[in-house]
């Protein structure tokens, strides 16, 4: 059977673990050739060995998305393997949490270094290629965050509210420029990932527990429960294919509600 993604290479930062990696074997379900960039080598080539088995096709680039050089690498590996690109998922982020008083200099451009700057480049370097490939879509994961403000959250807000206006204008530039290429921001809400291990009451503070993430998700999500990393997954295969070839500098969102007044 025809998937909605074939012939299509996809390039997913991020893609060791979490909605990355969700993402990426969704969309090599799809068809499509994967490239997992991560700085994580050992889950990074999991996920690609659990694609080869299922037949598909899959390799594992080194990637510290904060360097542009890094990103240099990446585009030319990439070409070299598939000799095009066609889906860029800039998914990689991080949050911090402290007061905005309490946060050092270095943690709040620790966040922007990734969550903005990573995907500034990721765009920069690999909108021509894209273009060269015949056009494509890129998704940038933001958050509900960027619409939404949590106190502790400051770097981490602000970061991903700029994400939303960045793939705003690449998506104008894009569609001025003829290049057959949509860009699109991502907006998830709670979603169960390793990433909550890194997020306590303060620079220093305890990650939330199982049961705590629930409380909170029972008590602000309207839907009532955290998505899974495949609800996220869903989302970026619409915005990678066809079925959204009318959507450009769009903010999607996927949050069970949360961003209901
Ligand atoms: N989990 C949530 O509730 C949630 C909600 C809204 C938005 N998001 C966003 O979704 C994205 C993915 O989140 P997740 O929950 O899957 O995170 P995660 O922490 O589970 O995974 C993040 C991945 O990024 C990789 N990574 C970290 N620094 C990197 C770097 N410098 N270069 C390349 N790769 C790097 C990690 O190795 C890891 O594989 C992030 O942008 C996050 O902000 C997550």
């Amino acid at each position: 059977m025809a998937g909605k993604l074939d012939n299509k290479v996809a390039l997913v930062t991020g893609g060791a673990q979490g909605i990355g990696k969700a993402s990426a074997l969704l969309m090599a379900r799809e068809g499509a050739a994967i490239v997992i960039a991560d700085i994580q080598e050992t889950g990074g080539r999991a996920v690609v060995e659990s694609i080869s088995a299922a037949g598909g096709r899959a390799t594992y680039i080194a990637l510290d998305a904060t360097k542009e050089s890094a990103w240099v690498e990446a585009i030319a590996e990439t070409k070299s393997a598939y000799r095009g690109l066609h889906i860029l998922l800039n998914n990689a982020g991080i949050g911090r949490s402290a007061l905005l008083v309490d946060m050092s200099y270095e943690t709040f451009r620790e966040v922007f270094a990734l969550n903005l700057d990573g995907m500034f480049f990721g765009m920069k370097h690999a909108i021509p290629l894209i273009a060269a490939s015949g056009g494509g879509s890129i998704i940038n994961m933001s958050s509900a965050a960027a619409m939404k403000v949590y106190a502790n959250m400051s770097a981490y807000c602000a970061s991903k509210a700029a994400v939303a206006q960045l793939s705003k204008v690449a998506a104008l530039e894009c569609a001025q420029g003829k290049m057959n290429i949509r860009v699109n921001s991502l907006h998830p809400g709670m979603v169960a990932t390793p990433a909550w291990d890194h997020l306590g009451n303060g620079e220093d503070g305890a990650p939330p527990t199982p049961q705590e993430l629930g409380a909170m998700a029972e008590a602000t999500v309207p839907l009532g429960f955290m998505a899974d990393a495949n609800d996220i997954a869903n989302a970026v295969l619409f915005l990678a294919s066809e079925d959204s070839r009318y959507v450009t500098g769009s903010s999607i969102v996927v949050d069970g509600g949360l961003l209901l007044p």
